[in-house]
């Protein structure tokens, strides 16, 4: 096969919502802070009984069926997490066992909140080696289990919630997964952690992470438009990781992009999904009708390692 195509969407986000309101009570903070540093409004929270699993077997369940593939058509499942808990089954093997995948190989991939893009490239690679046919690729997050409570800085960005993609091998000129562009800084890995075994907690060094984003960012995303043969002039959509309305700002207006181009901006009603934030922005515009099928979109990610990846993709 020469490439492959994402054929279908899904998302899923739990029901409960925490408000800047009630963090102002939980910690201090206020809502004129959070909304003029990070633009984050509401976040979504999942609840005691649900697990990385069962989010991202939701957002799995709805773009598997979205697709009109069968669970036995499935050959690879992997999720993009770095909150899942268990170690061993894999989540990408326990939304396998919940979807009735009877065969498919599964793993899941941490690459912070870069996971989804790298996962989606790994997917594309293993169709166009003839080592699948058809591929589902989820980021799910329930970064409320690794939140620290305590920590005004931290707290009042994240979120829960997964968003998945079907992709299926596709003839050449139908390909629609452009070439990854993706890498890491490991010099700055300590300015993004999620570290030790017993309660692990977010924590990062922001404005150094928002300095880097802002300013090296740029040229990486527009290598990945380079790549898929388009300039950034080219997309109909970009939707790059949801860390920081300021950082999604600052990113678009340094790639020299169309007026009418869609931005996702789900960061303001959902924060800082991590892994899960690239698909779950995308699937939400997708399902809006805001980015009709044959769109050209950049999806974006980075955080992490530091880590980014990235790739020019059609709307299914
Ligand atoms: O997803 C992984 C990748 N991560 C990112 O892309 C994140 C990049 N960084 C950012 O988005 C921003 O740096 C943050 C949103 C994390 C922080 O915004 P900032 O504008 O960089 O604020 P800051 O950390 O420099 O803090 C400014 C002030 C400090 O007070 P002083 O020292 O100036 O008195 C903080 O203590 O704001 C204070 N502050 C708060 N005040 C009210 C920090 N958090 C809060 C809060 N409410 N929640």
């Amino acid at each position: 096969m020469s490439g492959s195509r994402i054929t279908a969407l899904g998302h899923y986000q739990p029901s409960r919502v925490l408000t800047n309101t009630e963090l102002e009570g939980m910690v201090d903070t206020n809502d004129a802070w959070i909304r003029q540093r990070t633009g984050i409004a509401t976040r979504r929270i999942a609840g005691d009984g649900e697990s990385v699993t069962d989010l991202a077997s939701a957002a799995a369940g709805k773009a598997l069926a979205a697709s009109g593939l069968e669970p036995a058509d499935i050959g690879l499942v992997t999720v993009a997490t770095c909150s899942a808990v268990d170690r061993c089954p894999s989540t990408a093997a326990q939304v396998a066992a919940h979807l009735g995948i009877p065969s498919a190989v599964c793993f899941d991939l941490n690459n912070g909140c870069a996971g989804f893009c790298t996962a989606l490239a790994c997917a594309d690679h293993t169709v166009r080696a003839g080592a699948a046919r058809h591929a589902l690729v989820i980021g799910a997050e329930k970064m409320s289990d690794v939140t620290d409570w305590m920590d005004r800085s931290s707290c009042i960005l994240l979120g829960d919630g997964a968003g998945a993609a079907v992709i299926s091998a596709a003839e050449q000129g139908d390909a629609g997964i452009g070439p990854v562009t993706w890498g890491s800084d490991p010099t700055r890995a300590q300015a993004v952690r999620l570290a030790g075994a017993w309660q692990p907690r977010f924590a990062q060094e922001g404005q150094a992470v928002f300095r880097w984003a802002t300013t090296e960012l740029p040229a990486v995303a527009r290598e990945a438009c380079l790549r898929a043969g388009i300039t950034p002039a080219d997309l109909g959509g970009v939707v790059t990781h949801q860390a920081n309305l300021r950082i999604i700002e600052s990113l678009t207006r340094q790639l020299g992009l169309r007026d009418d181009v869609v931005i996702a901006r789900d960061v303001v009603e959902s924060g800082n999904t991590s892994a899960a934030s690239v698909p779950l922005a995308l699937s939400k515009l997708s399902e809006r009708g805001e980015l009709p099928s044959g769109t050209p979109v950049l999806i974006f990610a980075f955080g992490g390692g530091l880590s980014w990846a990235g790739q020019v993709v059609t709307c299914p």
